[in-house]
Formats: structure tokens, C-alpha cells, sequence
């Protein structure tokens, strides 16, 4: 397959071909992506809470960012890489937002960048997109911003709430942005923001209407234990599966069927008897 490329993505949009999305934190993940066939491999800040443990995504610092995004690399050829800008590393002021995109780029080898916000971050997407650093938008519900929104909600379900989104959809495309990922939104409103804007848009708890989904790889495969959104189908029981095999070994093991003789090494023909004697 060949390198999937922003050219790639608007061209699926223009054939009305779904692009697919996945999140990745780790190089087998990754791996699993690319003999999968997906077409982009988001390093979601996700990685704070199903990889990492914290309770929100606004925990995770560039460095742990970076540290996962080149793991997702060794991995992953042919989807395009995207990592996400981690709370705090867009907001401070616009160069200290390149400065960040840079090393996502460089030290996280990511082929472009994510960051959450709608009319707000519009002046921080065109410094980046005008420094050649790609960057896909993100917009509707803002994990980053739970605390201050008091919750995980679905937004847009008021006219002045989808007003705002559409608006900010339209001046994130105009200031550059390659795609955008809505979620939690109307399924209504996601198609009729990806009807106003020529950029791919990719769901997430918004409906078929846009050009792609995305989901995060350990709700859509059964690994995470936690919330399950309304927006998540299980396509496998990778979590299941996994305690099965854990139980399954540790009772080889107490009951001594494990290592078995296909598990073991032998001397080389009478060195044993040298050994002893
Ligand atoms: O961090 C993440 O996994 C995301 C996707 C759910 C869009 O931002
Ligand atoms: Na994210």
C-alpha cells in the first residue's frame, strides 16, 4: 500500500470513500493499524487515561506525548500519523505553539498535529499551518476542557450552540486546518457542518454524515474496563480475552503443566555426563 498522504484523505472525501481513524499508543498497536489497512493513526492525549491511568487528558505533558508518538511511528508506514497537542502546549502564546508542534513533529515523528478548540485557536492553527505543520481540528465536545465545562457533554444541540460550531468550522478550514474531528455532536449538525466545509470531517459520537470515524482502539476492541460512551460499538473483546489467557496461565503454572517439555532446552549430546562427573 502506499503512504497515505493529505492529498489521500481529501480525495477519499471527494469520493464519498469513509476514512478511517484509529487512535495508537504503542508500537504493536501501530502495527496492528497498518496490516489492518487504516488510513490514519491518531496518538490521541486519549493515551492519558486508557494507556496511562489519569483520570483526564490534561495530565499528560509534551514529553510522555513524544515518547508515545515515536513508539507509533516505528510502526506505522502507510496510515498517515497524526498526535495530538497536549493541554497547555498550544495555549500559552503562538510561538511557543510552533515551538511544541515542531518537536511533536521532529522528536515525535507525527506527520501533523491535533489540537482541540473552535474560533479561539483559529489564530494558533494558521501560524502553524502557514510554518507548514499540518493540523487537523478538533471541535464539539473538548476533553481538555471537561473540568471547566463542568462534564463530558454533547454540544450543539441549541441553535446558538450549532451556530457556533458551524462558524468555527468554517474559520478552521479557512485558517488551513487539512481536517476536523467533531464529537459528541447531532448527527444532523455534523452533516450539515460537513456539507458547509470542503475538508474531511471525522466523527466521533457524530453520526454516519462524516467523512471518516474515529474512535479510541481500547473502546472499539474492548480493552478499557471504564465509562462506555454511547458512541462506542466493542468490534472485539481484546480485554476479555486477555484476563482469560492470564488466568489461564498462572493456573499452568501453580499446577505445574507449564513449562512443558516443548518449552525447554537440552545439553548437547554427553555433556550432561561431563557436567557431573
Ligand atoms: O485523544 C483522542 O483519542 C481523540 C479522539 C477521540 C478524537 O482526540
Ligand atoms: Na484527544
Amino acid at each position: 500500500r502506499k503512504k497515505v498522504t493529505l492529498q489521500r484523505l481529501a480525495e477519499l472525501r471527494a469520493q464519498n470513500t469513509p476514512i478511517t481513524v484509529l487512535t495508537a499508543y504503542d508500537y504493536p498497536t501501530a502495527q496492528r493499524c497498518e496490516r489492518g489497512g487504516i488510513d490514519v493513526c491518531l496518538v490521541g492525549d486519549s493515551l492519558a487515561q486508557v494507556c496511562l491511568g489519569h483520570n483526564s487528558t490534561t495530565t499528560l505533558t509534551l514529553d510522555e506525548m513524544l515518547h508515545h508518538s515515536r513508539a507509533v511511528s516505528r510502526g506505522c508506514k502507510t496510515p498517515h500519523l497524526v498526535a495530538d497537542m497536549p493541554f497547555g502546549t498550544y495555549h500559552v502564546s503562538i510561538r511557543d505553539a510552533i515551538r511544541n508542534a515542531v518537536r511533536i513533529i521532529q522528536d515525535g515523528r507525527a506527520e501533523s498535529v491535533k489540537l482541540e478548540g473552535g474560533m479561539d485557536v483559529v489564530p494558533v492553527v494558521r501560524a502553524l499551518t502557514g510554518a507548514g505543520i499540518p493540523v487537523m481540528a478538533h471541535i464539539g465536545l473538548l476533553p481538555q476542557r471537561a473540568a471547566a465545562l463542568s462534564g463530558y457533554r454533547v454540544q450543539g444541540r441549541d441553535a446558538v450552540g450549532a451556530f457556533e460550531l458551524l462558524q468555527a468550522a468554517k474559520a478552521l478550514e479557512e485558517a488551513g486546518a487539512y481536517a476536523m474531528v467533531l464529537e459528541a455532536i447531532p448527527e444532523k449538525l455534523a452533516k450539515f457542518i460537513t456539507e458547509s466545509v470542503k475538508v474531511p470531517t471525522i466523527g466521533i459520537g457524530a453520526g454516519p454524515g462524516c467523512s471518516g470515524q474515529v474512535l479510541v482502539w481500547d473502546d472499539a476492541l474492548g480493552n478499557w474496563t471504564g465509562h462506555k460512551a454511547k458512541f462506542v460499538r466493542r468490534f472485539a473483546e481484546l480485554g476479555e480475552a486477555a484476563e482469560a489467557g492470564i488466568q489461564a496461565y498462572a493456573e499452568a503454572v501453580r499446577g505445574r503443566q507449564f513449562p512443558a517439555t516443548e518449552h525447554t532446552y537440552e545439553m548437547h549430546d554427553g555433556e550432561w555426563e561431563k557436567f557431573v562427573s
